[in-house]
């Protein structure tokens, strides 16, 4: 076990090659693989499990990614559109009940142009001010529209590459190269952005190549944050009926995450939660360090379903605030309000 490399906590980057990882991720057993991302994990982050409080603001997408439920050609999707009044009362909201991190998440929604999404995010700034930091969560623009956004207020911004295979990339997504991606992760990180990214699991025709490869991308990108979601088929989307991987693949694959990238945060994923009733327990056992409550109404919150069975629809997202302090306790763990930057 290649333990010298993974220890070292005075880097962003632990260093670990891809053949340690990969040795790893096909003969290392799930509960050592876990006891290794824990140590990490606490090693570089203590106890904490940091909030950040997630607003879907649209539905409406302009793109037509294959695994996405919400992609333009469902037309089962009840569509919706918070304004910004709506916004800006979730917001407050959540600040009330302490929250310090607020992710505004959509579809890629040209109604919200970027003067509207400057708008916003002015407005939540002349709230918060910088007691709290402001992510963006709407897709591939211009440098200059990244700019605009950056010079409004917003703090960070969460775009994932979905898989490092670029064939794979470009069948998932509709002809959009992973290039475009990247080029977009490396545009927002010199606008100033902390950025977020990571990838799903479990796509059909994914490889563990694939698989290892995303983890070394991820760790490639000097990332604030980096998350793993379970790919979970949506029936009304082309890749319905497609197979569903268990939840030891995201929990495995976050261990390893956490052992290439010691001091990113990455999140325990509602994906996870949705896939089994302790997935984002199992998550942050692996190694991660955050949770995000979706504070978005219940109304609208109903209506956001990338995939299917997602958890949380009847809570406020301030209700989940008490449920995941309860479900944190068991290990070890507590809930942390701090803003929670880039370390
Ligand atoms: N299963 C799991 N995650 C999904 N996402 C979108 N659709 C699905 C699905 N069917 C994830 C993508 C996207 C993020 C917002 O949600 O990774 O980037
Ligand atoms: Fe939402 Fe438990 S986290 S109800």
């Amino acid at each position: 076990m290649p333990l010298s490399l993974i220890s070292n906590d005075k880097q962003k980057r632990s260093g670990i090659s891809r053949a340690e990882i990969a040795d790893l991720y096909y003969n290392c057993p799930t509960d050592e693989l876990i006891s290794i991302g824990q140590r990490i994990t606490v090693q570089n982050h203590g106890k904490s499990i940091l909030l950040r409080g997630l607003v879907e603001f649209s539905n409406y997408c302009d793109r037509s990614c294959l695994y996405c439920g919400i992609r333009k050609e469902n037309d089962y999707v009840k569509r919706y559109r918070l304004d910004k009044n709506q916004i800006l009362e979730i917001v407050k909201l959540g600040y009330e009940r302490g929250l310090r991190t607020f992710v505004l998440q959509g579809g890629e929604d040209s109604y919200f142009s970027t003067d509207y999404l400057c708008e916003i995010t002015k407005g939540v700034k002349d709230y918060t001010g910088d007691s709290a930091a402001l992510t963006l969560s709407c897709g591939i623009h211009s440098r200059s529209q990244y700019r605009e956004l950056a010079d409004a207020g917003a703090d960070r911004y969460l775009i994932r590459f979905e898989t490092a295979n670029p064939e794979l990339h470009s069948f998932i997504r509709q002809n959009i190269p992973l290039s475009k991606r990247l080029k977009a992760i490396e545009t927002l990180k010199e606008e100033g952005f902390q950025v977020g990214s990571g990838f799903m699991i479990g796509l059909p025709k994914e490889t563990d190549e694939d698989r290892i490869d995303n983890i070394m991308l991820a760790g490639e990108l000097e990332l604030g944050m980096a998350g793993i979601g379970p790919f979970i088929p949506h029936p009304d989307t082309p890749l319905a009926g497609s197979l569903q991987h268990p939840i030891e693949l995201s929990v495995r694959a976050t261990a390893l995450l956490r052992m290439v990238l010691p001091k990113t945060h990455i999140p325990a994923t509602t994906a996870a939660g949705t896939l089994d009733p302790q997935g984002r327990e199992m998550m942050i056992q692996a190694g991660a360090n955050v949770l995000m409550p979706n504070i978005t109404p219940t109304e609208a919150k109903k209506n956001y379903l990338l995939y299917p069975g997602k958890i949380c629809l009847d809570e406020s997202g301030i209700q989940c605030i008490g449920c995941l302090s309860i479900r944190v306790k068991p290990l070890d763990r507590e809930l942390s309000f701090a803003k929670g930057d880039t370390l």
